[in-house]
């Protein structure tokens, strides 16, 4: 049996992960400070011995109380309205939770698995985008505490790993959607099924041109858990996504279809920095990791997000 430790396993894509690691018959160690995650998303583990919740702040130490094998570094809000609310803290939560825990790895022999971010890339001039792009990113943006956040905590993963000979793995994470999102986590996915599910208008931002790929939370996991099994001497960062991409509109008919609802779309001003299109090459994770791709369509993706908003 594994002993692992998850930060930011109390959030969205944290507790699918705890879940799964539970199943597979894993000891898990929950960390969050519950800035967006919560009790209640991590609720139904609460009863099983193997599973242990603790409120903890990364961008604290963690006293190592006894052997971890494996961490998977997700602690940090991921919403802009979230991230933004907080940019010191956000930016803080990156390098100093990545230090924090990539210190806990070297004290426990462990491997540490950052949950790194599509963001890293901006708004790409190269499409779609290979891990060997180098991004186009504002660094003095809104975006910015986040963006370069993660661009941060990379490159400590990578000294670590140079430096002191840590095992890390770096996954850049397209957006995910899935139950557990909250009501209020103000991603596109959310707003437009919230919206649609109370018949009111679906706000799209700039001309809804704009594409995004949709990756379903647990082809994400399934790629989290086959990058952390990865030979010790790959560290990534490779691609997890679903290339099909998107346009902001056909999102939206999609929902509004999926729901039934009676939503208009409307529009409004794009905000500042949005990337124009996003959309991962994923050869990379096809091929180091046991053939990985996306296996959820958008469609019935979407209708398991919608099922978990109407039972809310
Ligand atoms: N969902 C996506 O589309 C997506 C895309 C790219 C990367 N990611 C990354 O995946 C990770 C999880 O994202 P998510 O979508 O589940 O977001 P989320 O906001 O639901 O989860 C983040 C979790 O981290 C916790 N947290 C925040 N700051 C903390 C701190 N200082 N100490 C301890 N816990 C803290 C929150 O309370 C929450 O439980 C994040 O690191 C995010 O950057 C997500």
């Amino acid at each position: 049996m594994k002993s692992i430790l998850v930060t930011g396993g109390a959030g969205f894509i944290g507790s699918h992960l705890c879940k799964r690691l539970l199943n597979e018959g894993n000891k898990v160690i929950c960390l969050d400070n519950y800035f967006t995650g919560s009790k209640k998303l991590v609720q139904d583990l609460l009863s099983c011995p193997n599973f242990r919740l603790e409120e903890h702040d990364v961008t604290h130490p963690y006293q190592k109380r006894f052997d971890i094998d494996e961490i998977y570094n997700l602690a940090c809000p991921a919403s802009p309205i979230h991230y933004q609310f907080d940019p010191i803290q956000t930016f803080r939560t990156s390098v100093l939770g990545a230090i924090n825990m990539l210190d806990l790895a070297c004290c426990c022999n462990a491997k540490i698995l950052q949950a790194s971010t599509s963001e890293v890339y901006g708004d790409p001039v190269v499409h779609p985008q290979t891990e060997t792009y180098l991004g186009n990113v504002n660094t003095i943006g809104i975006r910015s505490c986040y963006d370069e956040g993660k661009r941060a905590s990379e490159t400590l993963f990578m000294d670590y790993h140079r430096q002191k000979k840590l095992r890390i793995k770096i996954i850049r994470i397209f957006n995910t959607y899935g139950p557990n999102m909250t009501v209020h986590d103000g991603r596109v996915v959310s707003n437009f099924i919230v919206q649609a599910l109370k018949n009111e208008d679906i706000t799209v931002y700039g001309t809804g041109t704009q594409t995004r790929s949709f990756q379903y939370v647990d082809d994400l996991v399934e790629g989290m858990i086959r990058m952390m099994s990865t030979e010790d001497d790959f560290t990534g960062p490779v691609n997890i996504g679903n290339p099909e991409e998107f346009t902001m509109i056909e999102l939206a008919q999609q929902i509004i279809r999926l729901t039934g609802s009676q939503s208009k779309i409307v529009f409004r001003p794009l905000p500042s920095d949005d990337p124009r299109q996003r959309k991962p090459d994923i050869s990379l994770a096809q091929k180091k990791l046991d053939g990985w791709k996306p296996t959820v369509s958008l469609e019935e993706g979407l209708k398991r997000t919608i099922q978990y908003f109407q039972n809310l």
